[in-house]
């Protein structure tokens, strides 16, 4: 490990965020890799090479963080599975540069609660709540009007919903402006990805839903945009490209090179934003109302929409039932608010057993059904 600089432990390493993470830190003197975690591929290799001491090949990260005793963690992990990193850093006090948006989804209140308790920092990594950070950083609360957030609409932003009953899962795996992980790619198809990014901005932000705004920008220019009272708007640009975010989350405050390059106006430059339409993508739709219930509901909507999104990924379900499978199990639990983690593991598992349960039965009998009614 090189000497010096900010010690970071990266959890997810094997993944988008994680190699591109990789790539900023080793270009990066100040910043050094004391611990590597991923869910089940090897990391002797990448430990190797980046100078880890400790590595963790799934089971519970936060065995490995107590023994790296980091600066800062970036949680890289996909889904729920990184909630115990989250509330590991918030309570400690310890820099979380957070990627993984569903852990903040899903314990929502406890993790704001342990955030306070700890005091530490908080840096969004996705891009577009890296963006509306800056735009809020050192703002008054009185002075800020409302957030936007935008979306790229996803590969099918021009589909029909008779085509969409029909998509492929390779037709889903490809972004039309960005190269993520499975997960969140299929999520950025159904837009579950904002709505669970809408949600993420509520906690992180404390806005209420009613001032969060999404809005579909293909070309991924426009990460974020903050209204102020007086009428003005302040707007974060640049290229698609995470490893700005990155970087930023990792350097900040001090907001290191990254040698990507900057937006060059002479060239021509459109924009173009349009509603989103929650008629064709339901899953923003429901997160907001998930969101705006409360409880446990956020932490139902996540669970039921990894459970579908899998499924999806297996063929075992079509696109248009990813949504149907989270509206059903949303309908179906009391979304209660967890006192503690266990219960929030609880709250998690029980929806999970749900959504399992009800893949069961043909899920297109379950749309069918669902629209005659
Ligand atoms: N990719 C992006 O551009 C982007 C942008 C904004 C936000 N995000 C968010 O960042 C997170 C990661 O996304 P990604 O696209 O990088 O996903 P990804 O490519 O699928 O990578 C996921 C990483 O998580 C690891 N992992 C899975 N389960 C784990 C567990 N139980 N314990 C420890 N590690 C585990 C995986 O390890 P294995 O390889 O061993 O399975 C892998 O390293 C997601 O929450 C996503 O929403 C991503």
């Amino acid at each position: 490990m090189r000497d010096g600089g900010k010690r970071i432990a990266l959890l997810g390493a094997t993944g988008s965020i994680g190699r591109q993470a990789l790539e900023v830190i080793a270009a990066d003197p100040d910043l050094s890799v004391c611990a590597l975690a991923s869910g089940s591929k090897e990391l002797d290799e990448l430990a190797a090479e980046h100078g880890a001491e400790h590595v963790q090949v799934g089971g519970d990260v936060t065995e490995l963080l107590d023994r790296a005793e980091p600066d800062l963690v970036l949680n890289a992990i996909v889904g729920f599975a990184g909630v115990g990193a989250t509330l590991w850093s918030l309570e400690r006090g310890v820099t979380l540069a957070l990627a993984n948006k569903e852990s903040l989804v899903a314990a929502g209140d406890l993790a704001l609660e342990a955030w306070k308790r700890g005091g530490g920092l908080l840096v969004p990594v996705d891009s577009e709540h890296s963006a509306a950070f800056q735009c809020l950083e050192g703002r008054a609360p009185e002075t800020v009007d409302s957030l936007v957030l935008t979306a790229s609409g996803g590969p099918f932003r021009n589909r029909s919903r008779a085509d969409l009953e029909s998509v492929s899962v390779e037709e889903a795996l490809v972004h039309p402006t960005w190269s993520m992980g499975p997960k969140i790619t299929i999520d950025s198809a159904t837009l579950a990805n904002k709505g669970l990014e809408l949600i993420e901005a509520h906690f992180l932000f404390d806005l209420d839903y009613e001032r969060i705004e999404v809005v579909v920008h293909p070309s991924s220019i426009v990460h974020a945009l903050v209204r102020l009272r007086d009428g003005a708007a302040l707007a974060h640009l640049g290229h698609p490209d995470m490893r700005v975010p990155i970087s930023f989350a990792l350097t900040y405050p001090e907001r290191h090179a990254t040698g990507v390059s900057g937006l060059d106006l002479s060239a021509g430059l459109t924009l173009e934003f349009e509603p989103p339409d929650t008629d064709r993508f339901p899953l923003l739709q429901l997160a907001r109302e998930a969101g705006e219930r409360g409880g446990t509901h956020p932490c139902a909507f996540n669970a039921a929409n990894e459970v579908a999104v899998a499924a999806f990924m297996l063929g075992r379900i079509g696109f248009l039932d990813i949504a149907a499978l989270v509206e059903d199990a949303l309908a179906a639990v009391d979304g209660a608010p967890a006192r503690d983690l266990t219960e929030l593991v609880e709250a998690d598992a029980e929806v999970r057993r749900l959504a399992a349960g009800r893949l069961a039965p043909a899920m297109t009998d379950l749309r069918r059904t669902r629209r005659a009614s």
